[in-house]
């Protein structure tokens, strides 16, 4: 189980199809809702992808906004996971974020996975609004960037 910051247009597409996989096809996102200007490897994003054995099976990418990170995009292929591989896109993106000197982040977290954030010290910061027709949640982090 590794993970590794998107450089090549090639994992990028490989990150697309994950996203597709789960939110469009999985979840319902409309296809034109889940993917936006940010989709591109020069602009304000950092994307990711995870591997379980050589497969890139996991995404997420982190977005700067007014100086904070939003972490956005998170998911794992639905065979790959509770392998702990959601853990790594957490850690990796927040490794990015301290990267850029930001020690705040945030994320519109989906109520069904609030626990999932719960577990590495987000803390929702909102009532529950609705986002790409989900029920979602405001949640934030400070890091340490020690
Ligand atoms: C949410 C998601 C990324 C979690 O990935 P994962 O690889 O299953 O997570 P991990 O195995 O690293 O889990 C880490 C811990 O969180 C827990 N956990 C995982 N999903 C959870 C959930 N939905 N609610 C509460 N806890 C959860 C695990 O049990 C594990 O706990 P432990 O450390 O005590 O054993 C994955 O379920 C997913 O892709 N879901 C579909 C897309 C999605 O909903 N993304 C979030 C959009 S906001």
């Amino acid at each position: 189980m590794n993970s590794k910051r998107i450089t090549v247009e090639s994992d990028l597409e490989k990150a697309f199809h994950i996203r597709k996989e789960v939110f469009v096809e999985e979840q319902g996102v409309p296809l034109e809702d889940e993917f936006d200007e940010f989709d591109t490897l020069d602009g304000q994003c950092e994307h990711i992808l995870v591997y379980y054995n050589e497969k890139a099976v996991g995404t997420g990418r982190l977005r700067v906004v007014d100086g904070l990170g939003k972490l956005e995009r998170i998911c794992i292929l639905e065979p790959y996971r509770k392998f702990g591989l959601g853990k790594i896109i957490i850690q990796t993106l927040e490794e990015i974020a301290k990267d850029k000197e930001i020690d705040r982040v945030k994320l519109h977290g989906q109520t069904q996975a609030e626990g999932f954030y719960k577990k590495f010290g987000y803390q929702t910061s909102s009532n529950v609004f609705i986002e790409d027709g989900i029920p979602h949640i405001l949640m934030i982090k400070e890091l340490s960037t020690k």
